[in-house]
């Protein structure tokens, strides 16, 4: 917890992920670059760079379009979820290093500047098939920046949760321009069809995956209803056995789509937010340490009954309803605004 923003702390987690993500992009561009010098040995250094970083950038777009889905389909991945900024953010970089060699390659060379060549160098705006894909290139890494630009949590609490979701669901906007970038792209410049056959199979996995995870998390809304106990009001979701918490620990649930905390303590539950204010760490993941939900990555701390980090700290997340009936436990996913107190369920005897 903290009143300034603190620069990036870097836990052990995120430093492995980092450099598996730093092996991972220099080991494609080595394959991809190695590949293209043995079918293609006179291509030049510039076209190299500008395919090796295209090709690269869209596919690790695919990687954080697919870890939504892929986390509520197993949670194993979430620590993927956890670090997915950085990943954009290297992914917004590889992305520019493709546009600004385009630009340079394809537009610099005339009378007009880059960016009016760009604009008027096709203006088939009326074509379907000779539409200037580059121009949707272009918006797409406008969008792209804007999203690195924003990542960092002073945005989120500034342009307030609400406003920095609805720019971050852009990605998907950003994603459908590229895949017409790439497809109308491989037609005009009658380069191999494998590419968008590799698109189309991206664009397969990208939405079939989010239709799995929508059918998964309906299935388990409506089942977890139907075991609905006598005396709990609608709303509530089953949630696990109270015996499934250890104590002063938590479990993590996805129920209609919030990610949340379900904490056990001194014969209490109490159920906040799972993402921490500082930079996303896992709550569920922490323990409560002094009365305190402790967060396991840089220690910031919030009251389980409140969601709210203890004074003089300003830290606030959002908190849950939870009910006890016999041994099981019910969570309501509506979210109360952050740092709201809500009771908590208490575990009596005649529970246990
Ligand atoms: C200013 C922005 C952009 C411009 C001017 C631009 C321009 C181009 C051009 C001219 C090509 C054809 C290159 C060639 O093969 O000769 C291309 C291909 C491609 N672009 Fe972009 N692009 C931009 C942004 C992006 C972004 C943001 C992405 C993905 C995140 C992307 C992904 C690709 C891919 C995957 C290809 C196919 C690679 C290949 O040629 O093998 N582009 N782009
Ligand atoms: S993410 Fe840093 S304290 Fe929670």
């Amino acid at each position: 917890m903290s009143v300034i923003y603190d620069p990036i702390h870097w836990t052990p987690h995120k430093r492995l992920y980092d450099r598996l993500m730093l092996a991972f992009v220099a080991g494609y561009l080595i394959l991809f670059g190695g590949l293209q010098l043995v079918f293609h040995p006179q291509i030049t250094a510039e076209t190299l760079t500008i395919r090796a970083t295209g090709t690269l950038a869209f596919l690790m777009l695919h990687v954080i379009l697919c870890i939504g889905p892929l986390c509520r389909l197993d949670r194993r991945f979430l620590p993927l979820l956890y670090n997915r900024r950085h990943l954009g953010v290297t992914m917004f970089m590889v992305a520019l290093t493709h546009g600004v060699f385009n630009l340079v390659q394809f537009h610099a060379l005339g009378n007009a500047d880059p960016l009016v060549s760009l604009f008027t160098s096709n203006t088939q705006f009326g074509s379907l098939v000779r539409f200037p894909f580059q121009s949707l290139g272009f918006f797409a890494l406008i969008m792209l920046f804007l999203m690195a630009a924003t990542s960092h949590d002073f945005w989120l609490k500034n342009l307030t949760p609400p406003v920095w979701k609805a720019l971050h669901m852009g990605v998907y906007v950003a994603y459908a321009m590229l895949v017409m970038h790439v497809m109308l792209g491989v037609i005009q410049l009658e380069k191999s069809p494998v590419l968008i056959g590799l698109t189309g199979a991206g664009v397969v996995a990208v939405l079939g995956l989010h239709l799995a995870a929508a059918v998964k998390q309906a299935r388990t809304d409506g089942g977890a209803r139907r075991y609905a106990a006598k005396g709990i009001p609608d709303g509530f979701v089953y949630a696990c056995d109270v015996a499934d918490i250890p104590e002063n620990r938590a479990k993590m649930l996805i129920i209609g789509g919030e990610n949340i905390a379900l904490f056990k303590y001194d014969d209490k539950l109490s159920a906040i937010h799972n993402l921490c204010k500082h930079q996303n760490g896992p709550l569920s993941e922490g323990k409560i340490i002094d009365g305190c939900i402790t967060c396991p990555w840089h220690g910031y701390q919030y009251l389980p009954e409140n969601g709210q980090s203890p004074p003089p700290f300003h830290e606030q997340v959002c908190t849950y309803d939870v009910q006890v009936a016999g041994t099981k436990v019910y969570v309501n996913p509506t979210p109360y605004p952050e740092g709201t107190a809500r009771p908590p369920a208490r575990i009596t005897l005649a529970t246990l």
